[in-house]
């Protein structure tokens, strides 16, 4: 079992780049399988979500190319797609247990190949995971929907013969709000759809803005991306593209994070500052100076310095859909509002039941009371290094976070999470002036 061993106390100062964006990548090779034509990926990262994602497209019948050991910080990284086999249609349990994601290959594998069998993913650390959403916008295109054995089989009506899924018009909202990877899957499926598609309540968040920007340049007809009315005219087929990943936001939000609990000053290349308005904005209440260049071009790809002085301000913060806070970051800003100067109120509305960060930050000396899906913290004045246990990809983040600001050692157990989402962690914020280390170690606190 490896673990992070960190030695709180040390400022960050430097500069780092943002990685391409995992939640972003998944759905753009998935959207791989729409066409038999190449489809590469840039600045794609290193990670095991990706590497499982580039697993199952193999085990459906592409090629992939992916030269994923280049230098990190080149941004040169790609991944070549081609869907050469198209007999095949079922994700496995395998596959999908190991990575919720897999399930966007539902909605490119019934449009292109006329069915899919996708095994049913289960819940995870950080709730229920439903995909009501997702099969309802695909009954809606005409879909035939059952389950079988665990495994969710959508097939298109006379496909054989013809068939094709219908545009329609779709409300794809829940009780939570929109839905990420199922507007993903619909979207995807509606490409290749009879007609045209309406979905009212589409997730906006920048990773669908960048699904359907690939999808346009392999000749889709998408209009409204970034907003939640999307509308897609639907072709008879699509060709190959190249396409560069857009940075990952929630990596830079953390990155941003430890700049200001460690009372450093980072400097982050390619930041999509743009797609970050509510972390930037929470930021800058609790009292840390984000800035950007007045003549910077790209906020999707920005330079941008980030510092803090030693006072952190307290901030009331709810997630929600983009453009609101993020649930991604959430456990990162709990981390960071924990040394602030009084109370914060935090609450999740995207995954109620997201705080396993919650115990572990206690045993740190955090102060935090949680009622339902909010969590009061009462801001100390320092937090001690502890043995803690990483339970899901964010929760370690924010449990990272702490140990950089924290007196004395942390252990971070089951860093396994973390590298599921962040590519080289430690190396990265070592360079900046962490000391913080990957070590082979037992479990130091019980399972
Ligand atoms: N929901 C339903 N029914 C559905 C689908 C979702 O009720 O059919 C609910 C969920 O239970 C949740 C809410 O809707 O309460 C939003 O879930 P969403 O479907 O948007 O989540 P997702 O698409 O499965 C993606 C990211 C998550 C991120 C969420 C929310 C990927 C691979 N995953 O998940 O990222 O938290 O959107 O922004 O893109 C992470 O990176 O750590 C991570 C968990």
């Amino acid at each position: 079992m490896e673990v992070f061993e960190i030695e709180g106390g040390s400022r960050l100062e430097g500069r780092l780049r943002v990685n391409g964006s995992k939640n972003a990548a998944l759905p753009l090779m998935a959207a791989a399988l729409l066409t038999d034509r190449p489809v590469t990926l840039r600045d794609v990262p290193n990670l095991a979500d990706i590497r499982n994602m580039v697993r199952l497209l193999s085990e459906l019948g592409c090629d992939v190319d992916a030269d994923l050991e280049t230098d990190l910080d080149d941004g040169n990284r790609s991944v070549t797609i081609q869907a050469t086999d198209e007999s095949h249609s079922h994700a496995r349990y395998d596959v999908v247990r190991t990575m919720r994601a897999s399930v966007c290959v539902l909605g490119p594998l019934l449009a292109r190949r006329g069915s899919a069998r996708v095994s049913m993913p289960g819940g995870c650390a950080i709730g229920d995971r439903p995909v009501d959403l997702h099969l309802r916008g695909l009954e809606a295109l005409g879909a035939r929907v059952h389950l079988d054995s665990g495994d969710i089989c959508v097939s298109v009506p006379s496909f054989e013969s013809g068939g094709r899924l219908r545009g329609a018009t779709i409300f794809l909202g829940g009780s939570f709000g929109s839905t990420v990877l199922g507007t993903a899957n619909v979207l995807s499926a509606a490409t290749l759809a009879q007609g045209t598609t309406v979905i009212e309540s589409a997730a906006c968040e920048p990773e669908i803005v960048d699904l359907a920007k690939l999808l346009n340049s392999m000749g889709a007809k998408i209009s409204g991306a970034g907003s939640p009315r999307l509308v897609i005219e639907g072709v008879e087929s699509l060709g190959g593209a190249d396409h560069v990943v857009i940075p990952d936001r929630i990596e830079a939000a953390t990155l941003m994070g430890a700049a200001a609990i460690t009372n450093g000053s980072l400097t982050l290349e390619n930041c999509p500052v743009d797609a970050m308005l509510a972390v930037t904005e929470h930021l800058r209440q609790v009292g840390v100076d984000v800035s950007v260049g007045p003549h910077e071009q790209d906020l999707l790809r920005a330079t941008c310095r980030v510092s803090s002085g030693r006072r952190l301000s307290p901030v009331v913060a709810t997630t929600q859909p983009h453009p609101g806070f993020p649930t991604d970051a959430q456990a990162q800003l709990m981390a960071l509002v924990s040394l602030a100067d009084g109370n914060s109120v935090i609450t999740e509305k995207i995954f109620p039941e997201r705080f396993l960060h919650v115990p572990e930050l206690a045993r740190m000396g955090a102060r935090l009371q949680r009622q339902g899906a909010t969590v009061v913290v009462s801001g100390v004045r320092e937090l001690t290094g502890a043995p803690v246990m990483a339970s899901d990809l964010r929760a370690s983040a924010g449990l990272v976070l702490a140990g950089m600001a924290a007196k004395g050692t942390t252990t971070v157990n089951r860093v396994y999470h973390l590298d599921r989402g962040y590519e080289q962690l430690e190396q990265r914020l070592e360079r900046v002036g962490a000391r913080i280390r990957r070590v082979r170690a037992e479990e130091t606190v019980a399972a």
